[in-house]
């Protein structure tokens, strides 16, 4: 059973999918800890509501950036996670707490990256009149949104969508792809090692779909 802990900075829509999926058995996995920056996310009275540990780390609380990443990083390691899944967590993460990680961190960000980077992935895919969007899933490295990609889910954009409209149709597809990602890393199917994201023990070529 892997030992996963999860950050969020809100609602924490992706965090529910992985609880529901791991209830039904589909994940074989603990989540050992949910934390955030904000004290007030909606996505930590889920977890207590679940019975998980929460830590709310508020970022004014600490010096400066480094300080305030090196101590939530000492706190998540103090549950010793085999995995720690950013899951809607809006804060950039300084180099040397996530060089340890290496491989054991993974993040969901709602666009087909290399596109988008960053915020606004919505709005940016409607302005570039792109006809595909969609969320993607990588390993985490200093690079913002930049880590080796595992999968990703893609939608169509339909005339008249909106940045709500898109964000409203992939969040189900997030969901489904994190979970799927998840579920993958706990089963040892997919890894990055030496540089290369493998699957089934072959380095990967492609993007997986969800
Ligand atoms: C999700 O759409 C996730 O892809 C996005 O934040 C949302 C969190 O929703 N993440 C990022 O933008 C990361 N840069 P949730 O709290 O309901 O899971």
């Amino acid at each position: 059973v892997l030992r996963v802990a999860v950050l969020i900075s809100g609602r924490g829509s992706n965090l529910g999918a992985l609880i529901a999926a791991q209830r039904r058995g589909e994940l074989p996995i603990e989540i050992v800890l949910v934390a955030s920056n904000k004290t007030a996310a909606e996505g930590l009275r889920l977890a207590e509501a679940n019975g998980i540990a929460t830590l709310a780390l508020d970022p004014a609380s600490q010096p400066d950036r480094a300080r305030y990443d090196a101590e939530l990083f000492a706190r998540v390691g103090a549950f010793a996670p085999d995995l720690i899944v950013l899951a809607g967590f809006m804060r950039v993460l300084d180099a040397a707490v996530l060089a340890p990680w290496a491989g054991r961190i993974i993040n969901i960000h709602p666009s087909l990256l290399p596109k988008y980077a960053g915020l606004h992935t919505h709005k940016r895919a409607l302005a570039a009149g792109d006809t595909v969007h969609g969320a993607s899933v990588h390993f985490v490295t200093a690079e913002l949104d930049g880590g080796p990609l595992l999968a990703c889910s893609e939608i169509t954009i339909e005339p008249g969508d909106s940045p709500d409209t898109l964000a409203q149709r992939l969040l189900p597809r997030e969901h489904a792809l994190l979970c799927r990602c998840v579920q993958w890393l706990a089963q040892g199917r997919a890894e990055w090692r030496d540089g290369t994201v493998h699957f089934d023990g072959v380095p990967l070529l492609q993007v997986l779909r969800v």
